[in-house]
């Protein structure tokens, strides 16, 4: 079986995870090589990795470079990205500096794997929000064009990376030992509040875009990104985006309205076919999603389907996915996949 040789830049929470994914996926690697800001060893699932800082000569010989280091000017694909494909390499990056790039497709191998070609060797992965939720609405797309998509999310903290996860650890120590004064003394320093027993209604910075008056950058992505993947510029979306006390799995509450009608019953069977779904759908039993079940597997979990009694034709449903995995480094790896499966690697 062929070998692609492959580059990892950037070894926080993504980077590490995309690694492993990698070797749990069976991904035909040949050589991986690791980038980030200083050279070090690092340990990912038992095996010990060096790690090299990356320069103009770095990429040759790679045959795809997974991008996972921080956005903007100083950041790794900005720095690198473009270096790399004059290389040769596909790049696939996880971060937001080219999604709505036009010169780069913007893929969930799901919903829309004819986006890649050999043309376009710069892929954006979408932010993981827009992942899980175009997973489970293509699919009843495709069946009932959607009209427009209302959407709350609770979004975990590991979406901060290594910082998040760590100042919700701290905070939810202090904040026990000191129960029942749940405010804490610390001052938050990955997020404006205090996270542990709290929510925060703000994701990213205010939206520059007077066309997004008050909207946080996260929402405008959940917009813009969902029309790019569905092909649907002129798509009516609006978000509301809230960080949760929660280390794994962002969760997802979705109004959908459709063109036509589609019952519950329609949409659990559209559903339970569909690549990337599990349907848990028995509230009777109490079975729907929860970012517990979700943490560490990479398909979207989706349940409490219900026809909105305040609108002909939409549906509430509910979405559960791990951000890391499927929301980033298992999204990435699929692409990969899929440019082996399509022959363009
Ligand atoms: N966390 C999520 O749920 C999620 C989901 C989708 C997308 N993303 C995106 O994925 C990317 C990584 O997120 P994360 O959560 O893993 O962040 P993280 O834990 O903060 O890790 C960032 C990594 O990037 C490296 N890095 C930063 N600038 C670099 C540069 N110029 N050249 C090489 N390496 C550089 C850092 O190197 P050092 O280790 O040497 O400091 C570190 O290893 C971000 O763009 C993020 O927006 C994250």
């Amino acid at each position: 079986m062929k070998k692609y040789n492959v580059g990892v830049v950037g070894i926080g929470l993504v980077g590490s995870e995309m690694v492993r994914v990698l070797e749990q996926r069976k991904f035909p690697a040949g050589q991986v090589r690791i980038f980030a800001t200083r050279e070090r060893e690092e340990e990912i699932n038992g095996k010990k990795y060096r790690i090299e800082v990356a320069n103009d000569n770095s990429f040759k010989g790679l045959d795809v470079v997974l991008f996972a280091g921080t956005e903007g000017s100083k950041g790794a694909s900005k720095q690198w990205g473009w270096k790399a494909v004059e290389s040769g390499a596909y790049v696939i990056d996880n971060g937001d500096d080219f999604r709505m790039d036009e010169r780069c497709p913007l893929v969930v191998p799901e919903v829309n794997a004819h986006h890649l070609n050999k043309n376009q060797r710069f892929i954006a992965n979408p932010n993981c929000s827009t992942i899980q939720m175009v997973v489970a609405l293509a699919p009843l797309h495709r069946h009932a064009k959607i009209k427009r998509v209302i959407v709350s999310t609770y979004q975990s903290v590991s979406g901060t990376g290594r910082a998040g996860v760590q100042e919700l650890y701290e905070q939810a120590k202090e904040a026990s030992a000191s129960y029942p004064e749940i405010k804490v003394k610390s001052k938050p320093s990955a997020y404006p509040h205090q996270i542990a027993f709290n929510l925060i209604p703000q994701i990213s910075t205010l939206s520059e875009d007077p066309g997004f008056a008050n909207y946080y950058k996260e929402e405008v992505k959940m917009v813009r990104e969902t029309r790019k993947i569905l092909d649907a510029p002129g798509l009516k979306v609006t978000a509301t985006c809230v960080r949760a006390p929660v280390f794994w799995a962002h969760s997802e509450s979705i109004n959908v309205e459709f063109e036509k009608k589609i019952t519950v019953s329609e949409a659990r069977k559209i559903l339970s076919g569909a690549p990337g779904v599990v349907l848990l759908d028995e509230p009777e039993k109490s079975v729907y999603p929860m970012p517990l079940e979700a943490a560490g597997r990479d398909e979207t979990f989706v349940g409490r389907i219900r026809e909105d009694v305040s609108c002909p034709n939409a549906l509430d449903i509910w979405v559960v996915s791990d951000n890391i995995r499927k929301g980033a480094a298992s999204n990435a790896v699929q692409i990969a996949e899929t440019l082996v499966s399509k022959q363009l690697l």
